[in-house]
């Protein structure tokens, strides 16, 4: 039988954590996926406990502080988990000799290009959230020689709080939404980030000298917050889910703490040549959700 390959996932109850949870990764791989109960990356001596127990080959941190608007007068928090935790964990990785991958988001980027971001366009967080994410990723980059940093966005999934469940969970009790249509981006499913942070981390295992730093993964295509709410509402119409009318407004009629980025797609033909990963359409990944969604609250 071949040696365990301890992995250690953060976050482990969040949309990506669950994800890396669920993942079918092969059968030497033992999966950690503490929650921020379990092991609070913000602890220095928690972490330091964590890497002294185990001997872990990979860090996947997908713990972070995601509450964007709340971020704004929460500053010193969102810093500590999103800047300071991962640039401990890379450190702790570094020493150990395990690989360290870091999920980030569209979010270090202004919006303000016409195309979609590449992984070395100039950064210009908006918010607080924004700028701790760039911060953890220089942070991360500056601790360990190898790390990936995964930028992702619009993330959705079965779990958690998230766009499409909001949507759903409206449309069960109006007959009308409005939602912002002048903010694009690219809707992306967590498992299709886990199955991404996973053929990443196997890859570093079989070879430390495979290609690191910063890549972009999102589903492939574009849309607006009008556009996704449309979709998901006529998908679930067609399944006997709750379903709703979608009037797109602007960012000005739709005030929030944070300003968020007009243009949040982000251009994933770097991964496609280093790692050959291509992903699928979004709309498949959100057919998949609303169909895990309808199926679990029709058995319930
Ligand atoms: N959601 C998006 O649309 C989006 C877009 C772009 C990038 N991303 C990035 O994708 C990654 C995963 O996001 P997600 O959507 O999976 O977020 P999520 O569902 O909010 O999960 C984040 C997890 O981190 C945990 N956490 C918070 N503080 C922690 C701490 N100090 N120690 C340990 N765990 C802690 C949270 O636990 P509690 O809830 O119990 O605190 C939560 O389970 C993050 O790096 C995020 O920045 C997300």
């Amino acid at each position: 039988m071949a040696e365990p390959v301890h992995i250690l996932v953060t976050g482990g109850a969040g949309q990506v954590g669950l994800a890396l949870r669920r993942a079918a990764w092969p059968a030497e791989v033992v999966i950690h996926a503490p929650d921020h109960a379990e092991l609070d990356i913000t602890d220095p001596a928690a972490v330091a406990a964590a890497f002294a127990r185990t001997p872990f080959k990979a860090v996947i941190n997908a713990a972070a502080y995601t509450a964007v608007d709340k971020a704004e007068t929460d500053r010193e928090a969102a810093f500590a988990v999103n800047a300071t935790a991962p640039g401990l964990l890379a450190a702790a990785a570094a020493r150990s000799g395990a690989a360290m991958l870091q999920v980030s988001t569209d979010y270090v980027f202004d919006g303000s290009k016409s195309a979609p971001y590449v992984e070395d366009d100039a950064w210009g967080p908006l918010g607080v959230y924004g700028a701790s994410k760039l911060a953890g990723e220089q942070a991360v980059l500056a601790a360990h020689p190898r790390a990936v940093i995964l930028r992702t966005a619009w993330v959705l999934s079965p779990d958690r709080a998230n766009f499409l469940k909001t949507m759903l969970r409206l449309a069960a009790d109006r007959p009308a939404l409005r939602v912002v249509e002048d903010q694009i981006g690219c809707p992306t499913s967590a498992a299709d980030i886990a199955e991404t942070l996973k053929t990443l981390t196997l890859r570093f295992l079989a070879d430390p000298g495979a290609p690191s730093g910063v890549y972009h993964f999102v589903n492939a295509g574009e849309t607006s917050w009008a556009g996704l709410a449309r979709h998901i509402l006529t998908l679930s119409a067609a399944r006997g889910g709750p379903t709703a009318t979608v009037e797109g407004i602007p960012t000005t009629d739709y005030p929030t703490p944070a300003r968020r980025p007009a243009n949040s797609r982000l251009a994933t033909d770097k991964i496609a040549r280093d790692f050959a990963i291509h992903p699928r359409p979004w709309q498949d990944a959100v057919a998949e959700i609303v169909d895990q969604l309808l199926t679990e609250r029709a058995a319930a």
